[in-house]
């Protein structure tokens, strides 16, 4: 087993997100059985027993790749020597809450945690926002740290690629693992474009297999049309109208995948990342397309073909994060 520890810091490390994060981390199930972790617990002062309980049932739990756990409120202690920042900490939306209200509640707390980011994370820091609104917030972060390669920040749309693997599983009455080549493009909000045009199902054309089912092409494009694509891109909403509160067990796990697949390599899948221009998108934007990585960071699918249709719904998701930093730019927050 390697002996230096990696340092974790993950924020709102007390709330419902963080007790779903903390225990698998430390089990090893985001950077494997070898790697031992440092976690570093950051809380604004109301949720540091929360934080402070959780490090107890931590050390409770022996586990052998913990060899650390500290919980303050200072971003600065949090972040040090960070090379991975799981940035969850953020007010999340109750019933009725619209994401524009989630802008000026969180702004402010992701400029400064990106300063702080930039002053004292490890070399080789990886942060990923997962707190609402996610995109924007990892742009936020971003602009306060101009020392940190903009390929560092990405922002969490995972549990949407994972929430239309599980639909078309479901559909399809297939294995999640058959499932590849599911992209989602643009905001992890309700614009979102969940997008199985270049999907395979055990091989086959998602598409296809969905036309085998319903009885023909266009019965699979309205089934899409209708109901997967407003399924997924509203699911969040479902959710908290289901448990009166947002996604957790899904969400952590989701982060999981993220910050390991960054790390160790994978195949397609979809991550927001910092758009350099990729099919037309603004740069700066924290955008989420399919991504690939080889381990040094996740790295966009170019050259994919998008019809008309597709685009547009693309184009929509993108706007709507232009308007966002707007908005925070209105605020003077950037
Ligand atoms: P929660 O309210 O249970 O926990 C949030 C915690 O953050 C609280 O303990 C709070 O004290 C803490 N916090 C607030 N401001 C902070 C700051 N400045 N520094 C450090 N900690 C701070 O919420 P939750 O259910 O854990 O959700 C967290 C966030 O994740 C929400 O914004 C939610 O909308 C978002 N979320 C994102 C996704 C996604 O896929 N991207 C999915 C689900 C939830
Ligand atoms: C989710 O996708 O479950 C959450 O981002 C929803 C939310 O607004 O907290």
């Amino acid at each position: 087993m390697a002996t230096t520890a990696t340092t974790i810091t993950i924020t709102g490390a007390g709330g419902q997100i963080g007790y779903a994060l903390l225990f698998r981390i430390a089990a090893g199930d985001m950077l494997g059985p070898d790697r031992p972790v440092r976690l570093r617990l950051l809380e604004i002062p109301q949720g540091m027993r929360a934080a402070e309980g959780a490090a107890l049932e931590l050390q409770d739990c022996a586990f052998a790749l913990l060899h650390s756990v500290e919980v303050t409120d200072s971003a600065e202690s949090a972040f040090d020597g960070a090379s991975i920042a799981l940035l969850v900490g953020a007010r999340p939306r109750g019933p009725g809450m619209e994401r524009a209200d989630l802008l000026a509640a969180n702004a402010g707390i992701f400029g400064p945690q990106g300063a702080a980011l930039n002053a004292v994370a490890a070399d080789d820091v990886r942060i990923v926002a997962v707190g609402n609104p996610a995109n924007t917030n990892a742009l936020i972060a971003r602009a306060s740290a101009p020392d940190i390669p903009a390929d560092r920040f990405t922002a969490l749309t995972r549990l949407d690629h994972n929430r239309a693997v599980g639909q078309l599983a479901e559909a399809l009455d297939a294995r999640p693992d058959d499932i590849h080549g599911v992209a989602i493009w643009g905001n992890h909000s309700a614009s979102q474009f969940p997008d199985v045009s270049h999907a395979t199902v055990a091989g086959k054309p998602v598409v296809d297999a969905l036309a085998e089912r319903l009885g023909g092409h266009e019965q699979a494009l309205v089934w899409l049309d209708d109901l997967f694509i407003p399924r997924v891109a509203k699911r969040g909403a479902e959710i908290i109208e289901v448990r009166g509160s947002s996604s957790v067990a899904s969400a952590a796990n989701a982060a999981i995948e993220h910050v390991r697949d960054e790390q160790s390599g994978t195949a397609w899948t979809s991550a927001a990342v910092v758009s350099r221009g990729e099919y037309g998108v603004p740069e700066g934007l924290v955008c989420s397309f399919p991504v690939t990585s080889d381990g040094s960071g996740y790295r966009v699918v170019e050259g994919l073909d998008l019809d008309a249709r597709s685009r547009a719904r693309f184009d929509a998701s993108v706007a709507e994060l232009e308007a966002e930093r707007t908005a925070v730019r209105e605020l003077g927050l950037l």
